[in-house]
């Protein structure tokens, strides 16, 4: 009787799992969704505790306990801007939970093992640890303990790839001769260089994806997991997470116009603003020509509708609730206020979302770049907020260029765009962006939070 309610709620538990994922895609569902998924994991992890026939409590609530302080303090202290770190913590985490299970069902069932449970038990062992020490050094690149810059050296991925066989290599022996307790190690050993040698190269600004992407490993060691416990919800949660990942780097991968490949093999992504340095194009710093608040001001009264495009900029600046207000204030006028928010705009998936909804923007004025493309030809004034690269046009209109290709927000249709910025540093993909010599854009240097509070006040006035 026991089994077969238990089996209930976890199918019930599987469902809200599934639902709340679902929930995550819009803005406006995706509080809901988390507490959902949530309510899943106390049911799942609730009802487990209560039918796994525990001997001892003693660990799992020493656990429970130093998780939830652990957890507690870094939902409260983790500043929004490293959450990408904290994330490829948790994924490592995750990878290491399952490596762990791995390791003692090996050694729990070292005289019975067959060879399907040898096999789970590998794939979820290799999974895990490649996960956890890929995430550890996805970490330290974003935390700077060690070189953000690629790390090579030659023949690199030929001997990722040998040690990749390598694996394969004894873990087709492990299935062979399951007892040998050397070559299970050596096999640790193996995966968790992998993870090292597979993250050391990529540069440290496509570590969101790189992040993105061990996330999906840790839900696919935990889905190989369930296959060593016979737990059909671990199977089930892992797959989502597995797949939500993949879709994930993907479409992170397609907004920056990049491969997967690319990203992985590519010893790219070295974010070098000190190298490009302050003016990367001294010729077209002369040509630009800076505003004031006052000339800002002019041009925000006379629309009728202001579209905000928020960047990596915004969240450097800290400068979400500044925008809140002004676009309260602007509303207050009867300006319309949009946001049009990239794909990849900042440096995490749903960087700008997180940010203008802690801010309490409304759901309703977020726009996703195909739906807001068309809009800007009837915006009086783009307000470019911190961004760089997600409105340069050199994307669609120079071949020549390294982004060309990659999908952007259209903010040159307006009839003004107002660049908020504090010089013309490139951004992430260290290029220029004619957009700011255009004759319809106004340059407003300086930090974003403090020329957007200005524009607050001498609107107040
Ligand atoms: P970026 O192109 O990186 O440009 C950000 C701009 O913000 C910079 O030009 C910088 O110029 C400005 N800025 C920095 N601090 C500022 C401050 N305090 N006040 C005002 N401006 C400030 O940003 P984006 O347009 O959001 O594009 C994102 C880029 O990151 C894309 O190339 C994307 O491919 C890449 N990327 C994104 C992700 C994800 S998942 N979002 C992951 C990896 C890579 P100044 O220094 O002159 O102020």
């Amino acid at each position: 009787m026991l089994t077969y309610v238990s089996d209930i709620i976890y199918l019930v538990s599987a469902v809200f799992f599934i639902v709340g994922i679902k929930m995550l895609s819009s803005p406006a569902t995706a509080r809901r969704g988390n507490y959902l998924s949530a309510l899943a994991m106390v049911m799942t992890v609730g009802t487990t505790l209560v039918v796994g026939q525990i001997a001892d409590y003693t660990w799992i609530i020493a656990g429970v306990a130093v998780g939830t302080v652990v957890g507690a303090l870094a939902a409260q202290w983790v500043k929004m801007t490293a959450m990408p770190q904290l994330v490829a913590l948790f994924n490592g985490l995750g990878g290491a939970a399952s490596g762990l299970v791995a390791v003692s069902e090996y050694f729990r069932r070292l005289d019975t093992l067959e060879s399907y449970l040898v096999i789970v038990i590998l794939l979820s062992l290799t999974v895990g640890a490649i996960t956890l020490s890929g995430s550890l050094i996805a970490y330290g690149k974003l935390q700077e303990l060690i070189p953000g810059r690629p790390i090579t050296y030659p023949l690199q991925n030929w001997g990722n790839l040998l040690l990749m066989l390598a694996a394969l290599g004894v873990g087709i022996f492990l299935v062979i001769e399951p007892s040998r307790i050397d070559w299970f190690l050596v096999l640790v050993g193996i995966s968790l260089l992998i993870g090292v040698l597979m993250v050391l190269p990529i540069g440290g600004a496509d570590m969101p994806v790189v992040v993105a992407l061990l996330n999906s490993f840790s839900g696919i060691a935990v889905a190989f997991t369930g296959f060593v416990l016979s737990a059909k919800v671990l199977i089930i949660v892992g797959s989502l997470v597995g797949a939500s990942g993949i879709f994930l780097t993907v479409a992170m991968c397609v907004a920056m116009n990049r491969s997967v490949w690319n990203v992985i093999f590519g010893a790219f992504g070295q974010l070098d603003v000190a190298a490009a340095g302050p003016g990367v194009a001294p010729a077209a710093q002369g040509a630009v020509k800076a505003y004031t608040i006052d000339d800002a001001l002019v041009m925000l009264e006379n629309s009728d509708l202001v579209i905000i495009v928020p960047g990596f900029g915004m969240a450097a600046a800290q400068a979400q609730h500044a925008v809140r207000e002004l676009s309260d204030k602007l509303g207050e006028r009867g300006i319309e206020v949009k946001f049009a928010v990239h794909p990849v705009a900042g440096r995490m998936p749903g960087h700008m979302n997180v940010l203008l909804a802690e801010a309490n923007v409304p759901y309703d004025q977020l726009y996703d770049m195909d739906a807001i493309n068309d809009q800007f030809k009837t915006a009086g004034v783009a307000m470019v907020i911190g961004a760089n690269d997600v409105v340069n046009p050199a994307a669609n209109e120079d071949p020549s260029s390294p982004i060309y290709g990659m999908p952007i927000l259209r903010a040159e249709e307006a009839r003004t765009v107002m660049v908020l910025k504090r010089s013309m540093n490139p951004g992430f993909a260290g290029i220029d962006n004619q957009l700011f010599l255009r004759d319809n854009t106004m340059m407003l240097f300086g930090d974003a939070k403090s020329t957007l509070s200005k524009l607050v006040a001498a609107l107040k006035n």
